[in-house]
C-alpha cells in the first residue's frame, strides 16, 4: 500500500511557502487517491512536527515546545484532520533517532559534505565556529523519517529534494549493505508552487528565518500586515504585467501566489491582468491572500484558546505512529544483526 509522509519544523508559525509548497498539498492528499505503478491505490498520510530537527540550532526549551504547540494548531487550521492523517511529534517515537544512529553508521561522510546546505555555509564566518554536528547529520535524521514508515512518496517543496535524493540514495545503500528489500524508494510530490519566493528579494525562497520579516507572510498576520508586506515586495518598472520568472521574478511571484491561490495559472493570470499598474497587481494579490489566510488564521486563534486540546490530539496520533514505527524497527533491527 502507498504511505505518504512530510515533516515540518516547529519554528514559529508557517509562512505562505510552507503552506503553498506543502501544507496545501497535505490536506488535498487527505481526499487524493494516488498512482502507484498503473493503479491508483489508497494511502495512509503521516504528518511531523520535527522537534528534533529543530534542535539543530539552539533553542529556548520553552519556546520550542510553546512553537511546537502553535506549528499542530496551524495545521489543523489549514485543513489537516487528525483522524484522517497522523499528526505526531517526531520527539514522540523514539525510533526516530534510533534509525538515525543505524543509517548514520553507513553513511559516508562524503555524502553529506556535499549537501548545498551544509557547503554553501560560510566556515569561515565566527558563527562557523560553532556548527553543531546535528546541523551536518540532518539529512540522516530525515531519511530515517522517511525509512522508518517505509514511505512511498514525500509531499515537499523544491528546497527538500535534494535531501529526498539523498535519503533516496541511503535506501538503496541500506538494502544493498543489509541485502534486503525491506525498504520502498519513496517519490517526492511537488505543487505547481514549489518553490516561493521572498517578497524582498524575488531571487531567494521564502523563508521562515529570512531576517527581514518583510520577506514573508506567515499564517498569523493580519489583514493589514499582508497588505503592507505585499505593496512593499519588490516588483520591477516594466510596464503592464507579464509572467517571465526570469526577467521578472518578482512580479511573476506575486502571479504564482496568485495562481496557487485561486485555482489558475500563472500565466492566465497575467493575461487577465495584463493592462494592470503594479499597484493593481498588488492589491488583487493582497485580496487573493487575505481571502485565503484570514480564515486560517482566525481558526488557529480559536484552537490556541485550549492548548490542551491540541495536545490531546498530538497524544492520541503519537500513540498510532508508535505502533507502526515500533514494527518497523523490529524489521530493521532484525535485519542488521540487533536485538528486536
Ligand atoms: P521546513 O520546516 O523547512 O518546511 C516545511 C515544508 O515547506 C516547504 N517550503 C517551501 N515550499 C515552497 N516554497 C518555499 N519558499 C518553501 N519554504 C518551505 C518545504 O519544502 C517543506 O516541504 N527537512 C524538512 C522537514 C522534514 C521532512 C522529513 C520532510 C523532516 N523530516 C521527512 C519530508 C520528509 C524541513 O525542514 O521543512
Amino acid at each position: 500500500a502507498a504511505r505518504v509522509f512530510s515533516g515540518i519544523q516547529p519554528t514559529g508559525v508557517p509562512q505562505l511557502g510552507n503552506y503553498l509548497g506543502s501544507i496545501k498539498n497535505w490536506v488535498a492528499l487527505q481526499t487524493q487517491q494516488l498512482q502507484q505503478g498503473r493503479s491508483i491505490t489508497p494511502h495512509e498520510q503521516f504528518i511531523s512536527i520535527v522537534d528534533l530537527h529543530a534542535l539543530t540550532v539552539p533553542r529556548d526549551p520553552e519556546k520550542l515546545r510553546k512553537e511546537t504547540i502553535e506549528t499542530a494548531a496551524s495545521l489543523i487550521a489549514c485543513g489537516i484532520d487528525p483522524s484522517r492523517s497522523v499528526l505526531f511529534r517526531q520527539s514522540a517515537v523514539p525510533a526516530h533517532t534510533q534509525v538515525h544512529w543505524v543509517l548514520s553508521c553507513i553513511t559516508p561522510v562524503g555524502w553529506l559534505n556535499r549537501m548545498t546546505q551544509w557547503k554553501t555555509l560560510n566556515f569561515r564566518s565566527a558563527a562557523a565556529q560553532n556548527l553543531l554536528t546535528g546541523l551536518f547529520t540532518y539529512p540522516v535524521l530525515m531519511a530515517a523519517d522517511i525509512l522508518l514508515y517505509r514511505a512511498t512518496h514525500v509531499p515537499v517543496g523544491e528546497d527538500q529534494i535534494q535531501h529526498l535524493e539523498f535519503a533516496r540514495d541511503l535506501l538503496v545503500h541500506f538494502n544493498k549493505t543489509y541485502k534486503t528489500k525491506l525498504f520502498p524508494m519513496p517519490t517526492p510530490l511537488l505543487t505547481e508552487s514549489r518553490r516561493v519566493m521572498s517578497l524582498r528579494d524575488p531571487l531567494r525562497k521564502m523563508s521562515k528565518s529570512d531576517p527581514q520579516e518583510y520577506s514573508r507572510i506567515t499564517l498569523a498576520d493580519t489583514e493589514d500586515q499582508i497588505v503592507l508586506k505585499i505593496r512593499k515586495a519588490s516588483t520591477d518598472s516594466i510596464s503592464g504585467i507579464t509572467f517571465d520568472p526570469e526577467s521578472r521574478p518578482g512580479v511573476s511571484n506575486l502571479l504564482s501566489i496568485y495562481a496557487a491561490l485561486c485555482s489558475t495559472s500563472p500565466k492566465a493570470a497575467a493575461d487577465v491582468m495584463s493592462n494592470f499598474t503594479n499597484a493593481q497587481l498588488k492589491n488583487t494579490v493582497a485580496e487573493a491572500v487575505v481571502n485565503s489566510l484570514s480564515p486560517i488564521r482566525q481558526q488557529m486563534c480559536r484552537l490556541l484558546e485550549d492548548r490542551g486540546y491540541i495536545e490531546s490530539i498530538l497524544r492520541k496520533n503519537e500513540v498510532k505512529a508508535r505502533e507502526v514505527a515500533e514494527q518497523n524497527w523490529k524489521s530493521i533491527a532484525k535485519c542488521i544483526g540487533l536485538s528486536y
